[in-house]
């Protein structure tokens, strides 16, 4: 299993964690703890909006976890303000002084680590095997990126030429670079976009979502003691007010983006019709992500990955399934183990070492399920649904079978899995759906006919493709992240490319 508790797999930040049952007992005296945490603008004389607002526990709404103060919408010219001159000190740092920032910012994570988990776990819902994934994510991220930048950014490229002649290529940053993040990976999204802009020489405006101000907060202030300077990387908290004002502001150097599909258009649209410089836009978006089990799949294997790729994490995750093809011949079956395995899953407190699913995000989310459902339930066979507890922003788990892959039109972001089946004469249509839907982030194949993994993986134009194991959980530096079309820029999160899009290069040519 990917990202499993006591870090078995590429654990590159390695953290030891200890006892599931420490740390659940750190949850619930931190839970109860009066201090909370106060989060709002992180920006040289910022004023923030005049009121605060509660921050409340997805997992139960009568409980506050801290406050947040949003940032006004003057603050945001405020941050590009003072982000052009820390720009203009830190671009001149040498590459080694920013990278050891991130690493030091790694240490700090780990040094915090249970403080972290326990705001993971209160204000956005993570159960602790995610919320510890996420944490290493996190520090990975940090770790591999200041690696890479020391590799790339670290001497100017000696170019070939002619005698005479000396030419030389090199980086620097763009200048004052937005980051604006979902709420679903509110530490390690957010830190891997701010660390890569970072480290690549940029000033930073990180503007978090607005259900998880108060990590973000956290990781700031975290950042800030591993020596980035209050002027070089700055918190906007906010929701899509905030966003649109640093989207459009004229000082903008580039800008990083993780969410959904609409917001990126929306955002692509802005950039657009600005006049100036052309700001470039990293976006990683969402996805109507699929799986395709033949006949020959182990049956075991595919129940587990199954439950695991849409249930696990509440399917909050931008690569979680969507959309299960199951050939004919073995779908009966099939989905009766599946439903056997769903109907194991243990749905609560995230904080409880006992849960494997915890909430969905807020009220909203959940009330788009439901709606999601009743629409369903209209004309296609909703075929499982499981319970939940009374508090909070719970959704369970459906399994809803489809009459044709076009039912499905719009990435749901939630543990909803939709089923189709497919006759064996015709995986050339469902390689056609697949592809039809515009998006093209994450993949499952389950096969054990080599040919039929080489179709399959050359006909779809998907970033990221998972042969005979889960499709959830990508591991920084060794599966690089990101998707093509509707689901993404480019380039890959957590691989060797991704700095490249932070900076711009630039070729002196000295006639000696
Ligand atoms: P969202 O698009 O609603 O919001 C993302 C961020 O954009 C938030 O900070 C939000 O406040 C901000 N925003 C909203 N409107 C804006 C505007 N007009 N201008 C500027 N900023 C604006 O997404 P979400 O609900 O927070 O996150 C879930 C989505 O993120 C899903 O679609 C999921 O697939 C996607 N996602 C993708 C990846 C990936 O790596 N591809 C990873 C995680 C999540
Ligand atoms: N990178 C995350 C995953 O692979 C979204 O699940």
């Amino acid at each position: 299993m990917p990202n499993g508790l006591y870090g078995d797999r590429h654990n590159s930040s390695g953290l030891e964690f200890g006892h599931r049952q420490s740390l659940q007992a750190l949850i619930a005296s931190l839970a109860g703890q009066t201090t909370q945490v106060e989060a709002g603008p992180l920006v040289p004389g910022a004023s923030g909006q005049m009121e605060t607002q509660p921050v409340l526990s997805p997992a139960d709404r009568s409980r506050a976890v801290g406050t947040v103060r949003n940032a006004a919408v003057a603050d945001v010219d405020r941050a590009f303000v003072a982000g052009r001159k820390g720009f203009a000190r830190w671009s001149k740092m040498p590459v080694e002084a920013r990278a050891a920032c991130l690493d030091k910012t790694a240490d700090l994570m780990e040094e915090n680590r249970d403080r972290l988990l326990a705001l993971l776990s209160a204000e956005a819902g993570k159960t602790l095997d995610d919320g510890i994934a996420e944490i290493r994510e996190a520090v990975d991220f940090c770790r591999y990126y200041a690696q890479q930048a020391r590799k790339l950014f670290g001497e100017a490229e000696a170019m070939p030429g002619p005698t005479g002649e000396s030419n030389r290529l090199l980086w620097r940053g763009r200048g004052v670079f937005a980051c604006i993040s979902p709420w679903n990976f509110p530490l390690a999204i957010f830190l891997g976009q701010v660390s890569a802009a970072l480290v690549a020489g940029n000033a930073v405006v990180a503007k978090p979502a607005p259900q998880t101000p108060l990590i973000a907060f956290e990781a700031v202030k975290l950042m800030h003691q591993a020596g980035v300077p209050a002027d070089v990387l700055m918190l906007l908290p906010g929701g899509a007010e905030v966003g649109a004002a640093i989207a459009a502001h004229p000082a903008l150097g580039g800008l990083a983006f993780t969410g959904s599909t609409g917001t990126a258009q929306s955002i692509n649209r802005t950039l657009a019709a600005k006049t100036g410089p052309i700001v470039p836009l990293i976006a990683e978006t969402g996805g109507i992500n699929a799986m395709i089990v033949d006949a020959t799949a182990l049956a075991e294997q595919v129940a587990d990955d199954v439950v695991m790729s849409a249930f696990r994490s509440a399917g909050q995750r931008c690569s979680a399934l969507r959309i299960l093809y199951l050939q004919e011949d073995i779908a009966d079956g099939m989905l009766e183990m599946i439903e056997g395995a769903a109907r194991e899953l243990n749905l609560g407190d995230p904080a409880l070492t006992t849960t494997d699913v915890g909430p969905v995000i807020d009220e909203k989310q959940k009330a788009m399920l439901e709606g999601h459902i009743a629409d369903m339930r209209k004309g296609q066979k909703v075929r499982y649904a499981g319970t939940v507890p009374n508090t909070g922003n719970f959704f369970a788990p459906h399994i809803v079978e489809l009459d044709k892959p076009e039912a499905l039109t719009k990435e749901v972001f939630g543990p909803i899995l939709h089923v189709v089946r497919w006759k064996a004469k015709d995986l050339g249509k469902v390689i056609e759906s697949i592809n039809a839907t515009g998006y093209g982030l994450t993949l499952g194949v389950h096969s054990r006919i080599e040919q039929t993994i080489r179709t399959v993986t050359e006909a779809l134009d998907t970033g990221n493709v998972y042969i005979n194991r889960n499709m959830i959980g990508a591991v920084v530096g060794t599966q690089p992240f990101g998707g093509s079309g509707m689901s993404g820029t480019g380039f890959k999160a957590g691989g060797p490319a991704y700095l490249m899009r932070f900076a711009l290069e630039q070729v002196i040519s000295v006639n000696t």
